[in-house]
């Protein structure tokens, strides 16, 4: 068969060429544009990367338009009803489910890798009391480098696959001690006989003084939490963290970029944007038809955080399921009196956005985050630390995406090119006959 092919033609010099349009395994044909620069000496523009295909990938498939997600070719809907986060972790990085000898290898490598060098929980003092733990992660993480970076090749693949596993084993540790260092309580160790989200909740909430038992519910609506926002192909902190390895700099600097993209608002910082938003709201006292009309009106900056999506022009997927989870947090009388107001207020402007017409012009739907910062409420996690359980979570993602990355021989340093609207050149002015 032959190849499907776009022409393009430069109406000025009458020159045409021939583009090839790549098929992808499902989603958009995507056309090949890399040889325009040098047969039309044109390059491309486009802000956001709207139309643009960074790079080919084989780890997660999404339809905006349907609102599917997948992982390794698995709904999303199915691993969050029937997996867990390690066997998730496993399918990400490795490409299949793994055999129940594979899976119990995998948990005990991560579990037994918990503790990060002694030497880093040193690092902690070095941060103001008040300092965001978004901040403290992309330090921490960053300072990983130092410590483990030397003996690994980043051209090895068993090298990669072992900062994998470090990087998804210490993460929790990372993320959990950010937050004792805030609130002035002494660290908490890993325990190997707790899972990986009841581990994150004992480093989080146990004292030494008393007995700790994390909740099951709990960890179990962590686990899938986690699922839920293990990776989403090439979004902005993933992007982040592709350029950066592109340059051949270390996984952990890579992740340590990632985590850096992932704190905006309009990124992974937006579930404690709607935690904030929604209290704004209640103490407020005014009418909910206020700020859909303050979200409406353009000359007001103020938007519905965890409403709309780049890439979800339909329900976000992970929405629904978070959703029920919700729900069954607020039936088992986990969420206080505090919480349920913001639930209840959340579920409000739900209804109002999805029938407005506003909204439903624009496929603006309530997407995950517009959920999760109810849950981790309820948990007690913090809003300062909702943006960290992002990353915890988008960790593997990040990390497997680096790793084929690098496993790719063609793979050439990321450098986009630009449209240059400055002034063009012009001398040097000596000061004193500037005006
Ligand atoms: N509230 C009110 N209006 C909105 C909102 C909102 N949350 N989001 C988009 N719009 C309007 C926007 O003003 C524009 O209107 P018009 O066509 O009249 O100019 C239209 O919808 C399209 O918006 P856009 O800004 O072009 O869309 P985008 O794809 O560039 O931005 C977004 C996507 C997620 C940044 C944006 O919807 C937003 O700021 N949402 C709130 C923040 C949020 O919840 N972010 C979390 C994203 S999910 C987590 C993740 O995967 O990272």
């Amino acid at each position: 068969m032959s190849k499907k092919t776009v022409t393009v033609t430069d109406n000025e010099t009458g020159k045409s060429i021939e583009l090839e349009v790549l098929q992808p395994s499902c989603g958009t044909e995507t056309i090949d544009i890399s040889p325009l620069y040098k047969e039309l000496g044109y390059f491309t523009y486009d802000p956001g990367f709207v139309s643009t295909a960074s790079t080919w990938s084989k780890i997660t498939f999404l339809d905006g338009d349907e609102g599917r997600l997948e992982y390794r070719g698995y709904p999303i809907e199915q691993l969050a009803e029937k997996s867990t986060f390690l066997e998730v972790c496993y399918l990400i990085l490795h490409g299949e489910l793994p055999t129940a000898e594979q899976l119990a290898a995998y948990e005990q490598k991560i579990t037994r890798h918990t503790l990060p060098h002694e030497q880093l929980s040193k690092f902690y003092n070095g941060f103001r009391r008040d300092a965001h733990p978004m901040a403290i992660m992309v330090g921490v993480v960053g300072a990983l480098s130092s410590f483990y970076h030397d003996n690994m090749d980043i051209f090895n693949p068993s090298h990669r696959i072992d900062a994998a596993n470090l990087l998804v084993a210490k993460i929790p540790t990372i993320a959990a001690w950010a937050h004792r260092y805030s609130t002035g309580k002494p660290f908490m160790y890993p325990k190997n006989d707790l899972s990986y989200a009841e581990n994150f909740l004992y480093m989080m909430f146990a004292m030494p003084t008393e007995d700790y038992k994390p909740d099951p519910l709990m960890a179990k609506a962590l686990d899938l939490i986690m699922i839920l926002h293990a990776d989403h192909e090439q979004n902005a902190s993933t992007s982040t963290v592709r350029l950066c390895g592109s340059s051949e700099a270390n996984a952990f600097a890579a992740i340590s970029g990632g985590i850096g993209a992932l704190w905006g608002p309009a990124h992974g910082g937006a579930n404690e944007a709607v935690v904030r938003m929604l209290t704004d709201i209640v103490e407020s006292g005014k009418p909910l038809s206020e700020f859909i009309d303050r979200a409406k009106d353009k000359n007001d900056p103020f938007r519905l955080m965890g409403f709309g999506h780049r890439v979800y022009k339909n329900f976000d997927p992970r929405a629904k399921i978070i959703r029920k989870v919700c729900h069954d947090l607020l039936q088992s009388g986990r969420i206080n009196n505090t919480h349920e107001r913001l639930f209840e207020v959340a579920m409000e402007l739900e209804k109002i956005a999805l029938e407005d017409d506003y909204f439903k012009d624009r496929n603006l739907y309530p997407n995950v985050d517009f959920y999760s910062g109810i849950i981790f409420l309820a948990m007690g996690i913090p809003t300062s630390m909702f943006t960290v359980m992002f990353a915890l979570s988008r960790t593997i993602g990040w990390i497997s995406q680096w790793n084929e990355m690098m496993s790719d021989n063609k793979v050439r340093i990321g450098r986009p090119r630009q449209l240059y609207i400055g002034e063009t050149t012009r001398d040097y002015v000596p000061i004193d006959q500037r005006s």
